[in-house]
C-alpha cells in the first residue's frame, strides 16, 4: 500500500508539467504574490484564505533537542509560503505539564521553554507577516491544567482571591445532565480534590478543572489573557472547547445563553480594543447551534466557527457512494451572518470526531475507517488523512477537492499536503501528531537529536516512513501530493467565488454525482463530483443556463454548452472532479 506510485485522479488534476504531457496545456498560470493587504483595508481576509494547523512541537526542531520549536517553525515559514497558505493556526504553546498535548496550561501568558522564548515567538510572528501569513493563537478559556497557579491556590486557600476561580461543591450532586466527552478516560465531570476536600467540575480530563465563568473576576482575568497576546500582535483566537463555559442545573450545560453572553463581550471587546482581530469558535454541535456562535448584527460573536457535521459525510459519501449525506448536511446548514465564514476542515491533531452523526453511521464510520481498536478513540477515529483513506490518492485528492469548493475557509493539517501516515500504536491521539518529514533522513530532517529524546518518534517503517514521504522528494517530483495540493490552493485562490459566493447544490441523474454552483457577482463555478469508484456519466439540471459556456479550470479545455434543456451530460471517471467555470457570452447572443 504505497501512495507514492498510486497514479493521480484523472478529472480537474492541475498537473505540473509532468514529463510527456503537454506543459502548456495543463500549466497553472503562476500568480503574482498579492499585496498584503492591512487588516483595516481588508477586514474580512479569513473568508477567502487557507489554514493550516501546525503544532509546534512537531514541526521543525532548530536546536536538535527532539522537541520542534518556534525557530524551526520560522524556518520553514518559507515553505508554508510556497505551499499557498494564509494563516497558521498553531495549537496551546504555553508553559503545560503536557497531558493533554498542550491543552492543559499552566501559564497562560508565557511561553513553554521547550519552543523557546517570547522573542522568538515575536519574531515568528513578524517573519509570518512579512510572508504575508497570519498567526491565529489557541486560547483554551474552558479549563486550566491543575498544575497552573490558580488552582493550587484555590485547592489550597478557598478563602483566598482565586477560592472561587473553579466550580467547587461538596458533593457532586449537581449538572448531571451533562455528558462526558472524553468516555475512554473519564467516568464522571466531577472529581474529589483532596486538598480542599471538595469536587471540582471538568469536561475534559480530570486534570483539568473548569474555570468558574460565574465569577467575573475570572472572565476579566481571561479577557486580559486576550489582550496579552493581541498585544503581542497575533491576528486571530481559536476559542477551544467554547460550547462549556457556564453550567446551569437541569441542561446538558452547552450552548448556554450566559456562555453566549460572554463570547459576544469578548467581541465587543476585541472590535474595541483590537479592530481586525478574529475569532474562530471549536464548538463540535449540530449546524442549528453553530451558528448562534457567529452572533447577531447586533451582538456578533465569533467571525469563523469550524463545521463539525459537514466532514464525517465526506468521508461517509466515499463508502456509500452517494451524495445523500452531504446534501443533508449542506441543507441543514443554516445561512451565515454577515461576515461569517464556516471554517471546514479532512483532519485535525484530535480524532476524526463522530458525535454528530447518528448511531448507525458512527457503527458504519468504525467499521469503514477504524477497523481495529486502537484506530478509535472517544467518539471518533484516530487517523490521519492518506492511511485513512486506504492510501488512495484519488480519495485523497476527492476529499480535498470537496474541501476547497464546499462553502467555506478551508483548514488543512500539516503533513497532511505531503500524504504522511500516522502511528496507531502511540497512545490517545498522539499517532496523528508525529514529527513533519522533511526529508529521508532517520530524524526526518525534523531533528538530528538521538532518535529516544524526540517527543513523538517519527514514522519509520512502511510506506509512509520518511524514506517514502518526505517535503524535499515530494517538492521535486512534479505529480506529488504536495505539488498537486499546491497546484490545488492556486486555482482555488483565482477564485474568491469558492471563500465569498453563494452555493446551489444542482439535480443529477446519478446520485453518486454530487455537482454544485459556486457563486459570487463575478464567477460562477460548476462543481462536479464522483463519489463512486467506477466512472459515472451524469446529466446535471444547470436551470435557466442554457447556452453558457464550459471551460474546465483547471486545464483550460472548453467543455459542451449547457444544453437547451438546460442540462449538461458528464463523464467522470472514478473519483475523478471537475471544476468548471460557466460563461455567458453576451457579444455572442448578440452576434447570432
Ligand atoms: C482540543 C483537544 C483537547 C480538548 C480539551 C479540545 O477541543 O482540540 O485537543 O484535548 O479541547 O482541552
Amino acid at each position: 500500500m504505497t501512495n507514492r506510485n498510486d497514479a493521480p485522479a484523472t478529472g480537474a488534476v492541475p498537473l505540473v508539467n509532468v514529463p510527456g504531457s503537454s506543459a502548456k496545456k495543463h500549466e497553472v498560470p503562476d500568480l503574482a504574490q498579492p499585496e498584503f493587504p492591512p487588516v483595516a483595508q481588508d477586514p474580512q481576509w479569513y473568508r477567502t484564505a487557507v489554514f493550516y494547523e501546525v503544532l509546534t512541537h512537531s514541526f521543525k526542531d532548530s536546536n536538535n533537542d527532539g522537541v520542534g520549536d518556534f525557530e524551526g517553525l520560522r524556518s520553514k515559514l518559507d515553505y508554508l509560503a510556497w505551499l499557498g497558505v494564509d494563516a497558521l493556526w498553531i495549537p496551546p504553546f504555553y508553559p503545560s505539564p503536557m497531558r493533554d498535548g498542550g491543552y492543559d496550561i499552566s501559564d497562560f501568558m508565557d511561553v513553554d521553554p521547550r519552543y523557546g522564548t517570547l522573542e522568538d515567538f515575536k519574531r515568528l510572528v513578524a517573519d509570518a507577516h512579512e510572508r504575508h501569513i497570519r498567526i491565529i493563537v489557541d486560547m483554551v478559556l474552558n479549563h486550566t491544567s491543575d498544575q497552573h497557579p490558580w488552582f493550587q491556590s484555590s485547592r489550597n486557600d478557598p478563602s483566598g482571591p482565586y477560592g472561587d476561580f473553579y466550580v467547587w461543591r461538596s458533593r457532586p450532586s449537581e449538572y448531571l445532565d451533562a455528558r462526558i466527552i472524553f468516555i475512554d478516560t473519564e467516568d464522571s465531570n466531577w472529581s474529589f480534590d483532596p486538598v480542599r476536600g471538595e469536587y471540582y467540575w471538568h469536561r475534559f480530563f480530570d486534570h483539568q478543572p473548569d474555570l468558574n465563568f460565574e465569577n467575573p473576576a475570572v472572565r476579566e482575568a481571561v479577557k486580559n489573557v486576550i489582550r496579552y497576546w493581541c498585544d503581542i500582535g497575533v491576528d486571530g483566537i481559536r476559542l477551544d472547547a467554547i460550547p462549556y463555559l457556564f453550567e446551569e442545573d437541569g441542561t446538558n450545560c452547552e450552548n448556554l445563553p450566559a456562555t453566549h453572553e460572554f463570547i459576544a463581550d469578548l467581541r465587543e471587546m476585541i472590535d474595541d480594543e483590537y479592530p481586525g482581530t478574529m475569532m474562530i469558535a471549536e464548538a463540535n454541535q449540530p449546524p442549528h447551534e453553530v451558528v448562534a456562535y457567529f452572533g447577531t448584527d447586533a451582538r456578533p460573536e465569533c467571525h469563523v466557527c469550524f463545521h463539525f457535521p459537514i466532514m464525517p459525510k465526506i468521508f461517509a459519501a466515499l463508502r456509500e457512494e452517494s451524495s445523500r449525506g452531504i446534501r443533508e448536511s449542506m441543507a441543514e446548514t443554516p445561512p451565515l451572518p454577515k461576515g461569517g465564514q464556516w471554517g471546514t476542515f479532512l483532519r485535525n491533531h484530535d480524532e476524526l470526531t463522530l458525535e454528530m452523526v447518528t448511531d448507525e453511521e458512527r457503527a458504519d464510520m468504525y467499521g469503514w475507517y477504524a477497523p481495529e481498536d486502537r484506530m478509535r478513540a472517544n467518539v471518533g477515529i484516530r487517523r490521519r488523512l492518506m492511511p485513512l483513506l486506504r492510501g488512495s490518492r484519488r480519495e485523497v485528492e476527492l476529499a480535498n477537492a470537496l474541501l476547497l469548493s464546499l462553502p467555506g475557509s478551508p483548514f488543512l493539517y500539516y503533513g497532511d499536503e505531503l500524504g504522511m501516515g500516522d502511528d496507531i500504536w502511540l497512545s490517545d491521539r498522539n499517532g496523528v501528531r508525529t514529527p513533519m518529514q522533511w526529508d529521508d533522513s532517520p530524524g526526518a530532517g525534523f531533528s538530528s537529536a538521538a532518535a529516544e529524546d524526540f517527543y513523538l518518534p517519527v514514522i519509520s517503517q512502511g510506506p509512509y516512513a520518511p524514506n517514502a514521504i518526505n517535503v524535499e522528494e515530494s517538492r521535486s517530483r512534479p505529480t506529488s501530493m504536495l505539488n498537486w495540493m499546491r497546484a490545488m490552493l492556486k486555482m482555488r485562490k483565482r477564485y474568491p467565488a469558492f471563500g465569498l459566493g453563494s452555493m446551489t447544490l444542482l439535480n443529477s441523474s446519478d446520485d453518486a454525482v454530487l455537482a454544485y454552483l459556486r457563486r459570487d457577482e463575478q464567477t460562477t463555478i460548476l462543481c462536479v463530483n464522483n463519489l463512486s469508484t467506477a466512472s459515472r456519466s451524469a446529466t446535471i439540471d444547470l436551470p435557466g443556463m442554457s447556452g453558457w459556456h464550459l471551460t474546465d479550470v483547471a486545464s483550460g479545455n472548453p467543455f459542451p454548452s449547457v444544453s437547451e434543456e438546460e442540462t449538461i451530460d458528464i463523464t467522470l471517471s472514478r473519483h475523478a472532479f471537475y471544476w468548471l467555470e460557466v460563461t455567458f457570452l453576451e457579444d455572442e447572443e448578440e452576434d447570432e
